[in-house]
């Protein structure tokens, strides 16, 4: 009885997901090549490089990086990222240091060193290509919902 169940589940499911890729929903990203067949891939576009730090779509949003990062390693035995971005370094590279957040264990603690939460830069921030679009962006900056004009209340 599971067996059908089951069965009868995953053909629904296989289904539901034929008809939302027939409709395109689901298939941005594979420009509506069948699935049994290799779509060519896209080309490689170049990192943005241009050393200009770009706004943030909200406060606490990790900041996208404005350069080329590269072979720079970041592992057990060296942080490449830190030799420019830490507190210590920033005098010499002119490098924005990292946020105090980033000196915090999880239980708001300040740590004399980096914490190992943040050890891994590349988890939360990342460069930027010129790579089109494959999805819509519908994301509207706060600033702009607050200066419209509020509806009135009845
Ligand atoms: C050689 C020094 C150097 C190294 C290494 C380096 N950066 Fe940077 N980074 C800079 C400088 C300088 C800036 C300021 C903008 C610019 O000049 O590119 C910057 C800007 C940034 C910013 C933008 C900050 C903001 O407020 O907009 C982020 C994020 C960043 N770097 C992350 C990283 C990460 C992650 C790594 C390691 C993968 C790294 N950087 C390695 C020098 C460096
Ligand atoms: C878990 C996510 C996370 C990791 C990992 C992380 N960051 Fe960040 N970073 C953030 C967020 C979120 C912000 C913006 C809010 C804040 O400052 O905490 C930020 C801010 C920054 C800024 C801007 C600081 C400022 O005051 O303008 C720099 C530079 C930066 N991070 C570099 C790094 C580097 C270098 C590493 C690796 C050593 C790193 N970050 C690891 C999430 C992270």
């Amino acid at each position: 009885m599971r067996t059908i169940t089951t069965a009868i589940a995953i053909a629904v499911l296989a289904i539901s997901l034929g008809v939302l890729a027939q409709e395109g929903e689901l298939d941005a990203l594979r420009g509506h090549v069948p699935l049994l067949e290799e779509r060519t891939p896209e080309p490689l576009y170049d990192v943005v490089n241009d050393d200009q730090r770009r706004v943030r779509a909200y406060p606490m949003q990790p900041p996208t990086i404005p350069h080329k990062i590269d072979n720079y390693q970041v592992d057990l035995n060296a942080n490449r990222c830190m030799s420019c971005h830490s507190r210590q370094r920033v005098g010499d590279t002119q490098a924005p240091m990292i946020s105090v957040t980033h000196y915090m264990d999880r239980d708001g603690n300040f740590l004399a060193e980096l914490s190992p939460r943040r050890y891994f830069c590349n988890q939360c921030h990342v460069p930027q290509t010129e790579a089109p679009l494959t999805v819509e962006n519908r994301f509207v900056d706060i600033a702009e919902i607050l200066r419209q004009p509020r509806e009135t209340e009845e």
